[in-house]
């Protein structure tokens, strides 16, 4: 177990570290580094699923990514740990801050400080999502299937 002296534990307040990536040679670029539209598509992909757990709705969609800021790099063969947090909720849209950081060399990757998601209704118009903090539960599980429609799934 690594002592908490040792930097490791470094404070990213409020961030869950949830989805690891292992680094492999498809997502590297002609530098033979891990390519950052690669990353990108990880982040995107979850912050859309923090935001539809947050927002308790499977049409959510990004609105904004403010400038990302590549710190660090990572290496083929690298495992990376992603972690998000809620830091607004609007009327209709939710911001987020990401942190990846490399899990073998122990650098920040990136941070990118704000990534806004808009809810949307049925007809894809901005819709108001009912939530005012983060839940770290999953009560919020949207209970329709985005692909059968109207069937429910089992409550929880
Ligand atoms: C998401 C979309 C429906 C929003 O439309 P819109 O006309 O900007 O809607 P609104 O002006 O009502 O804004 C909706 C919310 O987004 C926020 N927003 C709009 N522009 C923003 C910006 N540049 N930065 C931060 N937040 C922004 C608004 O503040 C509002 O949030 P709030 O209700 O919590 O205050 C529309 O821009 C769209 O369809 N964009 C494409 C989304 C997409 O396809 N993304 C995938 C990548 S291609």
């Amino acid at each position: 177990m690594a002592d908490k002296s040792d930097g490791w534990y470094w404070s990213e307040e409020g961030v869950n570290f949830h989805t690891r990536k292992w680094v492999r040679p498809e997502d590297l670029n002609a530098n033979g580094t891990l390519f950052g539209g690669s990353l990108l598509r990880w982040i995107d992909e979850e912050a859309a699923i923090y935001a539809i757990l947050q927002m308790g709705n499977h049409r959510v969609v990004t609105k904004l990514i403010s400038e990302i800021n590549f710190e660090a790099s990572a290496l083929q063969g690298d495992l990376i740990e992603m972690g998000l947090t809620a830091t607004r909720f609007g009327k209709t849209s939710l911001t987020m801050r990401a942190v990846v950081r490399n899990m073998i060399t122990r650098e920040r990757i990136l941070t990118i400080e704000k990534i806004v998601f808009v809810n949307l209704d049925d007809e894809g118009r901005p819709t108001p999502h009912g939530y005012t903090d983060i839940t770290y539960d999953r009560d919020r599980m949207p209970r329709e299937h985005p692909g059968t429609g109207t069937i429910k799934l089992p409550s929880h």
